[in-house]
């Protein structure tokens, strides 16, 4: 037997699927809510004990083992899904060398010293006279509270070259166990002193709470460094850790996003204030290390950069000098070129945003908690940061300016892998600068010149008499009539977004409920329903501009591409609530019919199972009674329906289109 059959024969499937997903036996098999699309009305998700394998039959279409199932819902790749499921079914892999064993061995006493370590320090701070500046600087001046102080851990570093040597000695450990911790540096005429002295002791953990090192703050302005970090050793390596992951990892996965700060205090605040999905690089450029470690926690990443540092056009010429003289060090660093090429390779989301002018993240959050969570709602992609970074404040009349920008951007644009996310880019920078898209083209260095026409001309070719037909996209060759018919109504609420209350009361009037996100089968226009609703319930911004700085990168292209559609519509007309009811109620009644033909099924299984009695008649009722449901949403729908019908162009359009 392989290993994965051994650990496909020890995991129970329903078992595994059964921690995230509510299951329903129905007949021999499992049913419940897909974990992987956003859905809530049909349990489209079957698990099949017998082969040990799990399908989507809704939106996702998709399934697989028990290793495909944990890559998909953790991110991970093969060997860290077979790495997780074989400690699981406690199956050894490959069994350690005695080499590896020793390693690991000495790497669990490292962190067993660390650890008395920073117990010793945390003892200092809280407990002791010369810890006492510290603690009121850090109570005081910096807000933490002592519930804080205690889950972090944090500490202090006495004024002394022998405090931590003294005590590490009298429980026994030897000077060279000190050295390979990092705790004590090696004097040239022999023996070792202290490292970290008079300063505040952030212990380091890696993600699963292991101590690694520790960061080491000043409390007297004048010494030097700042920040003094524990050497790299055999467990610390800055450029593999992350500080607070080992505390931020559940938010980080709850809320499907990690916000990366620059300091330790602004992490510490951050947790303090109820924003657990923060974590820090400590100082350094983020490395791909980082950001593949991240990634099993959550691909949506955001930035929150210092403007001096990063923030500004400078930040740009600085990142990449950054680079440039890091080049030679092993781990790529992230400027917004290596950032854009590591969110292309990992379908990653990153975003930047940026901090008011002289505020860190610890200072905005203490001010005032909403302004941080607004910072944060208000990243935007990397490319049109540094578009609009560069563009701000300068005279876009000017066509020196217009076309020193374009040589700054373009660039990065034309490195991005994805056609689509490249002609969405292009035309956001076109727009920007107001120039026509054609004339980006051309001044692109490299292969943007042997680019097919681009899209904005395909799309402006006749197209026959229908104003407001819905042309074939150009990178896709199968585009169904019931995407078109989505497209086109959502275009329609995007030029007129007071209509969606008029079709939520209209629908409310017809007995049916209001327009809901699963209305449409696309995730890319539930996606941008969700986000129009949403656009709706804030008044800060225009509802066209909120739907547009919140979307992600492929979707803006579609999402102009649906205005392009309806560009020639005239929102004034009367008939277009009517045309707009009568598409939306389309797209419910095919929806409709697939969750009857589904339910269906369901019911067909479970009276197959209660015929062999392995099942009970109470789930067959329920199913029948969800039929019953169904068949009256059904009969109200048809009848809504009736009152619509007529001369509609939005349904015209897309059937002469299909
Ligand atoms: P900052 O200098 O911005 O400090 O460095 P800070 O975090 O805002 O500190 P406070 O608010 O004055 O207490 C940002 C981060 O860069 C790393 C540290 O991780 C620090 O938190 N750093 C900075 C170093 O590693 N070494 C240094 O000398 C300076
Ligand atoms: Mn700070």
């Amino acid at each position: 037997m392989s290993v994965i059959d051994e650990i496909k024969a020890r995991v129970d499937i329903v078992d595994l699927v059964s921690e995230t997903v509510q299951l329903r036996r129905s007949g021999k098999n499992y049913t419940g809510f897909c974990p992987f699309h956003p859905n809530t009305r049909t349990p489209s998700f079957a698990v099949f004990p017998d082969s040990g394998t799990w399908r989507c039959f809704g939106q996702c279409n998709e399934g697989g083992d028990i290793f495909k199932y944990v890559m998909k819902k953790e991110g991970w790749d093969f060997p860290e899904a077979l790495h997780y499921l074989a400690e699981r079914a406690g199956v050894q892999l490959t069994p350690p060398t005695q080499q590896q064993q020793e390693a690991a061995e000495e790497h669990d006493h490292l962190r067993a010293l660390l650890e008395e370590a920073a117990t010793f320090y945390h003892h200092q701070l809280m407990n002791t006279p010369g810890g006492k500046i510290a603690l009121d600087y850090l109570l005081q001046k910096r807000g933490l509270q002592a519930e804080t102080l205690e889950s972090f851990a944090l500490g202090y570093a006495p004024h002394s070259w022998d405090a931590i040597l003294q005590y590490l000695r009298s429980r026994s450990h030897s000077e060279q166990e000190l050295l390979d911790a990092g705790l004590v540096g090696q004097r040239d005429e022999g023996g070792v002193y202290d490292r970290f002295r008079h300063r505040i002791m952030f212990p380091i953990r890696d993600e699963r709470g292991r101590m690694a090192g520790f960061g080491a703050r000043i409390l007297n302005p004048d010494d030097v460094p700042k920040f003094l970090n524990s050497p790299q050793t055999a467990v610390f390596d800055k450029g593999r850790l992350l500080y607070g992951l080992d505390h931020a990892r559940r938010a980080i996965r709850s809320l499907d996003q990690v916000v990366i700060v620059e300091g330790y205090l602004d992490v510490i605040a951050l947790h303090q204030a109820g924003y657990a999905n923060a974590v820090s690089p400590m100082g350094t450029a983020l490395t791909e290390h980082q950001l593949n470690l991240l990634k099993r926690f959550s691909k949506r990443i955001v930035l929150a950069l210092d403007p001096d540092a990063a923030g500004n056009a400078a930040t740009l010429r600085g990142l990449q000098i950054a680079r440039q003289t890091m080049e030679r060090e092993q781990d790529p660093v992230f400027d917004a070129r290596g950032l854009l090429g590591y969110e292309a390779r990992l379908q990653a989301d990153i975003r930047v945003t940026v901090l008011p002018e002289g505020l860190d993240p610890d200072e905005v959050v203490n001010r005032d908690p909403k302004e941080w969570e607004r910072i944060v709602a208000e990243a935007r992609p990397v490319v049109i940061h540094v578009m609009e970074t560069l563009a701000s404040g300068r005279d876009l009349d000017d066509p020196k300016i217009k076309s020193e920008i374009a040589s700054q951007v373009l660039p990065l644009i034309e490195d991005i892998p994805n056609p689509v996310e490249r002609d969405t880019y292009r035309q956001r920078l076109a727009r920007l600068l107001r120039v026509d898209e054609r004339a980006l083209l051309g001044s692109a260095p490299g292969g943007a010149r042997s680019r097919p026409k681009p899209r904005g001309e395909q799309r402006r070719q006749p197209s026959g008499s229908s104003t407001a037909a819905p042309e074939a996209e150009s990178h896709s060759r199968t585009v169904s009539s019931s995407y078109l018919l989505e497209a086109h109504c959502l275009g329609v609420l995007l030029r007129r977004p007071g209509l969606l209350y008029q079709v939520d009361r209209l629908l409310l009037q017809e007995g049916l409920p209001r327009l809901i996100p699963n209305d449409f089968q696309h995730a890319d226009h539930q996606s941008i329903l969700r986000l129009f609703q949403d656009s709706i319930d804030q008044d800060m911004t225009e509802p066209l501009d909120f739907v547009f700085n919140n979307l992600s990168l492929p979707m803006m292209d579609i999402a102009d591409s649906m205005l392009e559609r309806t560009e020639k519509f005239d929102p004034s007309d009367d008939r277009v609530l009517d045309d707009l009811m009568r598409g939306l109620l389309d797209l419910r009644k095919r929806n409709l019919h697939q969750e009857i033909d589904y339910q269906r099924y369901l019911l067909q299984e479970a009276q197959e199972g209660a015929d062999r009695q392995q099942n009970s008649l109470l789930e067959t009722s329920q199913y029948l009674e969800t039929m019953v449901q169904l068949t009256e949403m059904k009969r109200r729908l048809d009848q809504a329906i009736s009152q619509y019908t007529g001369h509609s162009t939005v349904t015209r359009a897309a059937k002469s289109a299909a």
